[in-house]
């Protein structure tokens, strides 16, 4: 795929013209994060306007004492590094690619630039700043009311629906996260979540089929 194709595939762009990807492309820098690379630490001052073509990227808060919470988990499509740009502070969280991933990038003045002259990529970034709103309520909710058995339970409901594909028997695969991965969503410890994950295992919920996860059809409907 060239430049400008790849633009596409990432969906704030989507209703952009031919001459306007064009354009966008020749503001637009290209480049590999290998694994476990910073792409930016929380608190630094931010220029740069993130798109991920490939692979993944951790957002996430370091605490001095070395834990972490993870806010998210971006893929393919995904953009980061808007906030900074919207409202002129520090960077909010820090950026970790936790596999090797391809990132664009727009330098700021490009970013308020393209935003300025295309409508349809400001509702867009609403939208999906809408929806990582409720997304960030329902993890306060969740860190607020559920015990740590439903708080597990919730975080493979949410990664079987972001990163899931419906296998032909019906249940649904995707990546399989380290358990230390998953305490880091929820607040808790990683041999916590060992042995909840056992849990959900001896009762046939979830399977470990190499690197992916295995829910059944009616996992969701279990847990929510
Ligand atoms: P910025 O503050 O510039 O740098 C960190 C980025 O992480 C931020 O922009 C957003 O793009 C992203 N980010 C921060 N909080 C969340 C969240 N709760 N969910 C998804 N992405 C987030």
């Amino acid at each position: 795929m060239d430049e400008q194709e790849l633009l596409r595939t990432v969906p704030i762009f989507a209703e952009l013209s031919d001459a306007d990807i064009a354009s966008l492309s020749r503001l637009a820098t290209r480049r590999r994060y290998p694994k476990d690379t910073v792409v930016f630490f929380e608190n630094e001052e931010g220029d740069f306007f993130f798109m991920i073509l490939e692979g993944r990227i951790k957002v996430t808060i370091l605490g001095d004492d070395g834990r972490e919470v993870i806010l998210s988990i971006l893929g393919p499509g995904d953009f980061f590094g808007e906030m900074a740009l919207l409202d002129n502070e520090p960077r909010s969280a820090t950026a970790i690619a936790i596999e090797d991933s391809e990132l664009i990038s727009l330098h700021r003045t490009d970013f308020q630039t393209v935003l300025t002259d295309n409508r349809s990529i400001t509702s867009a970034l609403i939208k999906i700043l809408s929806q990582r709103l409720r997304h960030a309520n329902q993890q306060i909710s969740t860190l607020a009311l559920l015990d740590v058995y439903g708080r597990v339970a919730r975080v493979i409901v949410d990664m079987a629906r972001e990163e899931g594909r419906r296998l032909k028997d019906g249940r649904i695969a995707f990546r399989r996260a380290t358990h230390q991965e998953i305490a880091n969503r929820i607040g808790t410890t990683r041999e916590t979540v060992t042995r909840m994950l056992k849990d959900l295992e001896r009762q046939g919920l979830i399977h470990v089929e190499g690197k992916e996860m295995v829910v059944q059809p009616d996992f969701e409907k279990v847990f929510d």
